[in-house]
């Protein structure tokens, strides 16, 4: 993958809202990882340099937070649940045809960027089982045989 340039001006207008405020660190970084999909490096010394809070504590922060993403994901973001539950209502066959479909593995995202493949332990819907969400919708009871028609709809929507 290439490297991109980063417009990191986004950067200076989020820690601007926080008026650089240090105790805000943590939000600051979720609405800079909402803007560029993951915690790219330049911009969490962006954020070091106007808070004047370390990088290293910054560092620190984006590694003991699962929410946050420290390498490029794709556009949509595929969340496999592997909970109990999930998991003998046939989760594994699931994200096996996904990972096919996408011809990624899980943790991957595509080459186009269109698509990031991620596992989650149990979200607390398991009677939806087996469970995907993508982005932020909720797909239930999805059967190996509906993965590409699922994918199908993002796709188009690209
Ligand atoms: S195990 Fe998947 S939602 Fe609970």
């Amino acid at each position: 993958m290439g490297e991109v340039e980063l417009d990191l001006s986004k950067v200076d207008e989020i820690v601007k809202r926080y008026e650089g405020g240090r105790e805000d660190v943590l939000a600051i970084l979720q609405d800079v990882q909402a803007v560029y999909n993951y915690l790219p490096r330049e911009a969490m010394t962006r954020v070091s340099e106007l808070t004047g809070v370390p990088m290293t504590q910054i560092a620190t922060l984006a590694t003991f937070f699962h929410a946050f993403a420290l390498n490029p994901r794709g556009k949509h973001i595929v969340t496999v649940c592997m909970g109990t539950a999930c998991h003998v209502r046939g989760a594994p066959l699931v994200l096996e045809e996904l990972e096919r479909e996408l011809g990624i593995k899980n943790g991957e995202t595509t080459e186009d960027m269109m698509f990031t493949i991620e596992t989650v332990n149990c979200v607390g819907a398991c009677a939806l089982g087996p469970l995907v969400i993508v982005d932020s919708k909720y797909h239930g009871n999805v059967k190996v045989s509906e993965v590409e028609k699922l994918l199908a709809q993002y796709k188009e929507e690209a």
